[in-house]
C-alpha cells in the first residue's frame, strides 16, 4: 500500500479530573512507586461525567478546525472505541450529528487498543479507491466505566480521553512533497483473547427454555466472567504480547515500505506501559527519543492514546512535514497492528 494521503489536521481532548498516583493509593493497596517503576504512570485524567461521545466530538471537532475543511468535505466518518455510550447509535453517527457532517457513512470499528491503527489502515483504503477524499478518524475512551476499582492490578493502569485526526486524498499527480500512507502490518490472535475481557450484556429475556442454559453451554461466558462488565487482564501474558508484536508488526510494516528502522523520525505506540516501550525499542535498535512517550500524564486511553499522542506532537512542534513515523497498536482481541506513514 502506498497512498498519497495527508494528515489534514489533528485533535484531542482530555478530562480535566486528574488523578494522581497518590490518589490512588487512597482507594487500593498501592504506592506512587510501584506504579512509576512499573509503569511509568504518573497521573491519570477520568472522566467527571463526560461521555465517550462529547470526548470524542470536542476531538473530532479540533481536528475538523485544524484541517481546514469544511462539515460537508468529511466524506467518511470512522469511530473507535471499547466504551462506547449506547449499542445504537454508534459513537460515529453522534459525532457526525454533533459536527455536523450531513450524510457521510459512519461506522465504529472494534478493535480495542489497536483501534486507531485498524481505522487509520481503513481509512487509506477508502482514500486509494476513491471511496472518500476526507476521512474523520476519532478514537474515544472511557475506560473508567469499566475498570474495577477495588482491583489493583488494573485501575492504576487506565484514563481517559479522545483523540482525531482529518486524513485527506492528494492526487497522484499533485507537486505536494511527501503525505502519504507508506504500508501496513495488521494482525490478531483471537485464540489469546481471554487475556483482556470486559463482557457486554448477557442474555436474559422472559423466553429463556432452559433457566439453566449457563451450565448447558447456551449462555454461558467463553472466558469465564463472572457476568461483571470490569476489565480483567492477564498482565504478564498481555505485557510478553506487547513487546513482541510491537517488535514484529513495526518491523514487518518498515520492510513493506522497503525502509529500515534508522529511517523511522518518530515511533508513535499505544501508551501502555513504558517498560513495553523500551523493551520494544532496545529490540528494535531504536534510540527512546524517537519513541514517543505520553504515559505519564494520562495513562493508558486504549485506542485514544496513539491520536493524543500524534495532536501533542503536531501542535508543539515535534512533528515536521517530511518527517517519517511508525503508528504502533496492541491489545485486546488480542490485536496488533502497524502504519507508516510520511506526514
Ligand atoms: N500496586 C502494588 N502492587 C501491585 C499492584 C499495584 N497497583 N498491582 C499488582 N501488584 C502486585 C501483585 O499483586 C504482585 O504481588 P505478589 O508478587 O505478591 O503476587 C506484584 O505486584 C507483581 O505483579 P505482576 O503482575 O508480576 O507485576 P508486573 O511487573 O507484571 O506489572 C503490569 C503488572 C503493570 C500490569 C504489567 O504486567 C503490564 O504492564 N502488562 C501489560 C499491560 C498492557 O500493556 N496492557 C495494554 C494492552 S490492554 C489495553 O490497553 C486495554
Amino acid at each position: 500500500m502506498m497512498t498519497r494521503a495527508r494528515l489534514a489536521g489533528t485533535g484531542s481532548y482530555l478530562p480535566e479530573t486528574v488523578v494522581t498516583n497518590q490518589d490512588m493509593s487512597g482507594i487500593v493497596d498501592t504506592s506512587d512507586e510501584w506504579i512509576v517503576s512499573r509503569t511509568g504512570i504518573s497521573e491519570r485524567r477520568l472522566s467527571s461525567g463526560e461521555s465517550t461521545w462529547h470526548m470524542g466530538a470536542q476531538a473530532g471537532r479540533e481536528a475538523l478546525a485544524a484541517s481546514g475543511l469544511r462539515p460537508e468535505d468529511i466524506d467518511l466518518v470512522i469511530a473507535t472505541t471499547v466504551t462506547p455510550d449506547y449499542y445504537t447509535p454508534s459513537l460515529a453517527c453522534i459525532i457526525q450529528a454533533e459536527l455536523g457532517i450531513r450524510k457521510a457513512p459512519c461506522v465504529d470499528l472494534g478493535a480495542a487498543c489497536t483501534g486507531f491503527v485498524y481505522a487509520m489502515d481503513a481509512a487509506a483504503r477508502y482514500l486509494a479507491t476513491g471511496g472518500a477524499r476526507n476521512v474523520l478518524v476519532v478514537s474515544s475512551e472511557t475506560l473508567s466505566k469499566i475498570v474495577d476499582y477495588r482491583d489493583r492490578t488494573t485501575c492504576v493502569l487506565f484514563g481517559d480521553g479522545a483523540g482525531a485526526v482529518v486524513l485527506s486524498a492528494i492526487p497522484e499527480d499533485s507537486d505536494e512533497p511527501g503525505a502519504r500512507i507508506l504500508s501496513s502490518c495488521l494482525g490478531a490472535e483471537g485464540e489469546s483473547g481471554g487475556f483482556i475481557v470486559s463482557r457486554a450484556l448477557s442474555i436474559d429475556h422472559p423466553f429463556i427454555l432452559d433457566a439453566d442454559a449457563g451450565a448447558t453451554g447456551r449462555n454461558r461466558d467463553r472466558f469465564g466472567c463472572e457476568g461483571e462488565r470490569f476489565l480483567r487482564m492477564e498482565g504478564q501474558e498481555v505485557y510478553k504480547f506487547a513487546v513482541r508484536v510491537l517488535q514484529e508488526s513495526l518491523q514487518k510494516a518498515v520492510e513493506k515500505a522497503g525502509l529500515t528502522v534508522e529511517d523511522l523520525d518518530w515511533v508513535v505506540p499505544h501508551q501502555a506501559n513504558i517498560r513495553i516501550l523500551e523493551t520494544a525499542a532496545r529490540r528494535l535498535g531504536l534510540p527512546m527519543e524517537r519513541m514517543v512517550v505520553e504515559i505519564a500524564g494520562m495513562g493508558n486511553a486504549s485506542s485514544a492514546s496513539i491520536p493524543v499522542c500524534l495532536d501533542r506532537m503536531v501542535r508543539d512542534g515535534r512533528l515536521v512535514r517530511g518527517q517519517t513515523l511508525g503508528l504502533v497498536g496492541f491489545g485486546g482481541g488480542l490485536t496488533y497492528g502497524a502504519l507508516l506513514l510520511q506526514y
